[in-house]
């Protein structure tokens, strides 16, 4: 699977191990930054991932902060993107089933290096359910297309 992968100064470490990770597993990484420790701000990191998510060029995305909740918030701003913050494997898989959440965010000072591994290998190789789950993502899309960024 071809996948954007992105981080702010949080999650740039935890960034190469996931990166090592998804090569092994044979996927092609689209690594949008950081590339340094210097302190950022994860919405430009996060609105990167997104977009080649969001027009196609990935078919998933990854994005790594402090807690994965900064990047589940901005990742969420784009069309047709459904980011869930999973810093837990039960989360994880669920995201997949039940949500087909086709961006996951990760917190680097939450979860260790081992269990960050098992949450990506879960969240990547878990497939969507579809049935009744799939009636629910039409209404999240529904929602989307009512207000478009716009408040009510
Ligand atoms: C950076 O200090 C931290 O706020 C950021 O990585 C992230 O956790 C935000 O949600």
């Amino acid at each position: 699977m071809r996948v954007a992968l992105g981080c702010d100064h949080a999650g740039f470490a935890l960034k190469a191990l996931i990166r090592a990770c998804l090569e092994e597993s044979g996927h092609e990484v689209l690594d949008q930054g950081t590339f340094c420790e210097e302190s950022c701000d994860y919405p430009d990191f996060a609105e990167r991932v997104a977009r080649l998510v969001s027009c196609g060029e990935a078919e998933r995305g990854i994005a790594i902060c402090g807690t994965g909740i900064g990047m589940a918030m901005a990742a969420n701003k784009l069309p047709g993107v459904r980011a869930a913050a999973c810093n837990d494997i039960y989360t994880a898989r669920f995201s997949r089933l039940h949500n087909d959440a086709n961006l996951l965010t990760l917190g680097a000072r939450v979860v260790g290096p081992g269990v960050a591994e098992e949450i990506v290998r879960t969240w990547m190789g878990t497939p969507f359910e579809g049935g009744r789950h799939a009636r629910r993502l039409e209404r999240l899309a529904e929602i989307e297309g009512r207000y478009g960024g716009r408040r009510p």
